[in-house]
């Protein structure tokens, strides 16, 4: 189902946006990231580029990033459980890879668990394709990445 479109906009994310991001980690993950991962992804440089996705004046989503030369590295994207399937996940994800065209970047690359089918399934539809795997890359259950890429 459809979700009504509401005023949605994508901006930087900054250090205030913590606790609403906070909040859609733990729903999102069964190892969330602990404050400090997630404020040091929010202390905006030249590398890291997060962003956050607004719809009606309350944070939907997020996306982190890092820009390593002419790679957009994705660290983390997730939406509240409450609002996917609505395209708000897209819409951060295309406001990412602008930014990343902007900046020079030509390839996008991100780690997935292996039994993440619904992240896979998104990211599929971007056209990234698996380029490789990283045995028992997390550490809470040894779980496999998948790393998936795409020219940008
Ligand atoms: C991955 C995630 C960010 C997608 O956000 P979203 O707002 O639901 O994505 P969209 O609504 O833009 O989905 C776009 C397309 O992706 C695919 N997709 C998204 N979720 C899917 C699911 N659960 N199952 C199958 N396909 C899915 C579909 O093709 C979808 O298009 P459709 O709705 O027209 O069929 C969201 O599922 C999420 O937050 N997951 C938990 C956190 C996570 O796993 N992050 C990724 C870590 S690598």
């Amino acid at each position: 189902m459809k979700l009504s479109p509401g005023e949605v906009t994508v901006r930087r994310g900054h250090a205030d946006d913590i606790t609403r991001i906070a909040v859609i980690e733990q729903l999102s993950f069964d190892d969330p990231w602990p404050l400090i991962a997630l404020r040091t992804e929010l202390d905006t440089d030249d590398r890291r580029r997060p962003l956050v996705i607004v719809r009606n004046g309350e944070i939907e989503g997020y996306l982190m990033a890092w820009i390593v030369v002419d790679e957009y590295h994705i660290v983390n994207i997730a939406v509240s459980p409450s609002g996917r399937r609505g395209g708000l996940g897209t819409q951060l994800l295309e406001a990412g890879l602008d930014e990343a065209r902007a900046s020079g970047c030509v390839l996008a690359t991100l780690e997935v668990r292996v039994s993440n089918a619904a992240a896979i399934a998104f990211y599929q539809r971007w056209g990234m394709l698996e380029v490789g795997r990283r045995p028992r890359y997390y550490a809470d259950n040894g779980e496999d990445a998948l790393i998936l890429s795409c020219r940008i």
